[in-house]
């Protein structure tokens, strides 16, 4: 591998910035990221690509087959919308690209599952966006869970509509549970193990004033897990001026335990509480762990690889599958 890993980007829009600002410069003037380099950006959207370059010297391109076949990279960073995957990781992969997806991967599992099969053909670095994996309690959290007796669980993502243009419609985002609640899906995977069976209710017409929507405005969905564990995920999108909740209530023999998404951990047992607050740059650290991950060759300082994603995919397509069958319960 290069002594400085050459990356490119699709897509340079809201998270894509969100990843920039783990390459920009720190307070000293020296790259956060000493050992990487953006070379290559690439957006539909001119003005995009462009102020990228301006970023950080990278040439600018409006198509990524242009970019895949000019530049030589060893690290492609796919930030598009959930509609968007057509293709760009196939042919990333193709010319030896070690990759970084943002979720949800795809919206069809299909596609997924052969860009999962390509990654693992050629033996490259990959990862999906589902930064919450590194938040600094969440291992003292998974093994208190480990531990415990758990009965169920209630998980949140209650708040308001997200702005870009794509959100609002099922066929372009896939609707709230793939594109925004797939994180808390994640981290319930993360903390219980594999989803055997999903059961979903979904409902719409509480939102009346916003032109082209058409997803859900809140859901239910019921999932089952293979050791037993039983829990609901509701989604909400409806929520106006605050209010709204992220995050996980576990209810177990020995106590319970309120994750709130990013942020804090609490855990009531009968003699002692334990408080855990977020106290690392999560995001930073999953941008670091990407290319240390590339650098020695080592997939496993990716805590968030490719292949959890595809298994978090099929759990909220079977939730839309359910929630369009009238709550038909979907086995995996
Ligand atoms: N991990 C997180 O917390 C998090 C947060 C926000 C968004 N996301 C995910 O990131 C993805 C992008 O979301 P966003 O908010 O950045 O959207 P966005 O609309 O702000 O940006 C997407 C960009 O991709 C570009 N694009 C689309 N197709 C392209 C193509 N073929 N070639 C080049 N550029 C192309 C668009 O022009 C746009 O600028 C979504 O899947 C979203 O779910 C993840």
């Amino acid at each position: 591998m290069a002594k400085q890993v050459k990356i490119g980007f699709i897509g340079c829009g809201g998270i894509a910035n969100y990843h920039f600002g783990h390459y920009d410069k720190d307070k000293n003037g020296n790259p956060k990221i000493p050992n990487a380099k953006i070379v290559a950006v690439c957006d539909k959207i001119e003005e995009r690509a462009n102020a990228a370059s301006q970023r950080f010297g990278a040439k600018p391109y409006l198509s990524y087959k242009d970019m895949l076949e000019t530049e030589k990279l060893d690290a492609v960073y796919v930030c598009v919308e959930p509609c968007a995957h057509d293709g760009m990781e196939l042919m990333a992969i193709q010319k030896g690209c070690n990759l970084f997806v943002e979720k949800p991967v795809a919206l069809s599992l299909d596609y997924a599952k052969k860009v999962e099969a390509a990654l693992a053909k050629k033996k490259l670095i990959n990862a999906a966006g589902f930064q919450d994996r590194y938040v600094d309690f969440i291992p003292t959290m998974k093994s208190w869970v480990a531990h415990s007796k758990v009965g169920f669980f209630n998980a949140y993502w209650v708040g308001g509509m997200p702005g870009v243009w794509w959100w609002r419609r099922r066929d372009t985002s896939g609707g709230q549970a793939v594109e925004q609640t797939i994180h808390i899906f994640d981290m319930c995977r993360h903390l219980f193990g594999e989803v055997v069976e999903v059961q979903a209710f979904g409902r719409r017409g509480v939102i009346t004033d916003v032109e082209n929507y058409d997803t859900e405005d809140a859901s239910a969905v019921n999932l089952k897990f293979a050791n037993g564990i039983i829990g609901t995920v509701f989604s909400g999108c409806f929520v106006r001026g605050g209010g709204g909740k992220c995050g996980i209530d576990v209810f177990t023999m020995n106590g319970r335990l309120e994750y709130v998404e990013r942020v804090s951990m609490h855990i009531a047992e009968p003699n002692r509480t334990i408080d855990m607050k977020t106290g690392n740059d999560y995001g930073q650290e999953e941008d670091d762990a990407f290319i240390d991950a590339i650098i020695h060759k080592d997939q496993s300082l990716i805590l968030s690889p490719y292949s959890e994603a595809v298994k978090n995919l099929q759990v909220v397509l079977a939730a839309n599958e359910s929630m369009d069958k009238g709550g038909k319960v979907i086995k995996l």
